[in-house]
């Protein structure tokens, strides 16, 4: 069968479509990019916030009119919402023949050819795999990400994601470090290690320092990165093996999610502002220029104005290259919804507005001050708005744009920086 996957949701997802294509080729389907030549349609579904599953109930609905015109067409559903609604989901929306949780992928190729039931209760059976001796089906030419633990043991209060992945679980480090060999030798040079909590990664004895300091010996990678760290596996071992390890790029996404001790208890998150910041401190004195973006939410149940404010003033100390602002979406079943003291929701969207224009002001001026570097960018490929011009990536994570054609993409450019965006360094 020609089928597509359609991925939402975190870095995760993106490399798990990856693995599901392996499997439906490995049994002889073909991906395509034209949705209207797919015979399946999969849906690779995130739970985070109520958005994300209702944007994607919508795009099937859109979607499902193909089915009168093509009777044989499979609309399936995977990933995070199948895990946490499973075959329900077939009753709230007609349209899909197939859910499949997270850990039940190699049923894939049965159920698209009808050989097992899509009824079967085992599709969604407690997630607990690793997927091993898949290799990923990879479509971008430059940079891969690499999957090195899966799950979360957190629980942090308003999270759903380790009742939809589970329990944390590590790869052996020789798979990894075959697969980054192996995708950096056909020019897969900037890799993403991945996982919920990337930085807790422990396998047999070796720990995640252990595993950059063992992957930064590999001669064809040139850069390499993790997300997602969690503040409280930030350990100064790990601090020092990204200063001295070459490959591993000069930036962190280290999620704080709010600037209020209080808040932070709430949320289960095991850390207080004073560690933060500590870390913060000890990050940029081992890495100086070391980039830091984070993830932040407004709107925690029972957060106040002063609460909110906290996070404001720690935002404005740290100055974070980046952050991604959330406002906070209960989800059924984590602890955080059976609190009482929800925030109006008009309070919310004015808080995210207030916390994502002060960042815009931060990231304008980050930016802006970069002006003047000398920058490794590693090309991509050709610039959005010009065939004259090329993008790509610094190292410490900004996209960057400069004078050339075709013949440096897939290469590293050294450039000075001459002008930027809220988003985008100018280079020449
Ligand atoms: N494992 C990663 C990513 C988790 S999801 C981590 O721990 O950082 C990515 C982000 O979504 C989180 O950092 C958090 O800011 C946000 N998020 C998670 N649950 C949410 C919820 N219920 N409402 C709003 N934002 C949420
Ligand atoms: Fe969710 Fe917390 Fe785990 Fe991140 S660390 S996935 S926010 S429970
Ligand atoms: Fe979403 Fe699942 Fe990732 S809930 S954020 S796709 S782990």
């Amino acid at each position: 069968m020609k089928f597509i996957i359609e991925t939402y949701g975190c870095q995760m997802n993106v490399a798990d479509s990856e693995l599901v294509s392996s499997i439906l080729i490995s049994a002889g389907h073909t991906p395509v990019t034209d949705i209207d030549e797919a015979q399946a349609i999969i849906f690779n579904t995130c739970s985070v916030r109520d958005h994300a599953e209702q944007r994607v109930l919508g795009r099937i609905a859109n979607e499902k009119h193909r089915k009168n015109t093509d009777p044989e067409l499979k609309i399936g559903v995977i990933g995070c919402m199948a895990q946490r609604v499973g075959k329900r989901l077939m009753e709230i929306e007609p349209g899909i023949d197939f859910v499949v949780g997270v850990d039940q992928y190699q049923h894939l190729p049965s159920i698209l050819d009808d050989s097992l039931s899509s009824e079967e209760d085992t599709l969604y059976m407690d997630p607990s795999q690793i997927y091993p001796g898949i290799m990923p089906y990879r479509q971008d030419k430059n940079c891969g990400f690499v999957t090195v633990m899966r799950g979360c043991n957190n629980f942090c209060s308003y999270c759903i994601v380790p009742y939809v992945r589970g329990r944390e679980r590590s790869r052996p480090v020789d798979d990894i470090y075959t697969e980054v060999r192996r995708a950096t030798e056909v020019g897969l040079r900037d890799i993403t290690l991945l996982g919920q909590n990337v930085n807790s990664y422990q396998h047999d004895g070796y720990r995640f320092p252990d595993l950059l300091k063992k992957l930064n010996d590999i001669e064809s990678l040139w850069r390499l990165r993790f997300v997602t760290s969690h503040p409280k596996d930030l350990s100064d071992e790990l601090i020092s093996a990204m200063a001295s390890c070459t490959k591993v790029c000069e930036h962190i996404h280290l999620p704080l999610q709010a600037g209020d001790d209080q808040m932070l208890k709430k949320m289960n998150r095991s850390y207080d502002i004073d560690h933060y910041l500590g870390l913060i401190d000890k990050l940029r004195t081992a890495i100086p220029d070391i980039a830091i973006t984070t993830d932040l939410m407004v709107g925690f149940p029972s957060e106040t104005q002063s609460q909110f404010e906290n996070t404001l003033r720690v935002m404005e100390r740290i100055r974070f290259d980046y952050a991604f602002c959330f406002k906070y979406s209960e989800r059924e079943g984590t602890v955080a919804a059976t609190y009482k003291d929800q925030v109006p929701e008009n309070e919310r969207l004015r808080r995210l507005q207030t916390m994502i224009d002060l960042q815009r002001q931060i990231t304008f001026e980050k930016f802006q001050e970069q002006i003047g570097k000398n920058v490794e960018v590693y090309v991509e490929d050709f610039s959005r708005k010009s065939q004259d011009m090329v993008s790509g990536k610094t190292r410490d994570f900004k996209i960057a744009v400069l004078s050339g054609s075709s013949d440096k993409i897939g290469g590293l450019s050294m450039a000075k920086v001459i002008d930027a965006t809220a988003g985008t360094l100018i280079c020449e």
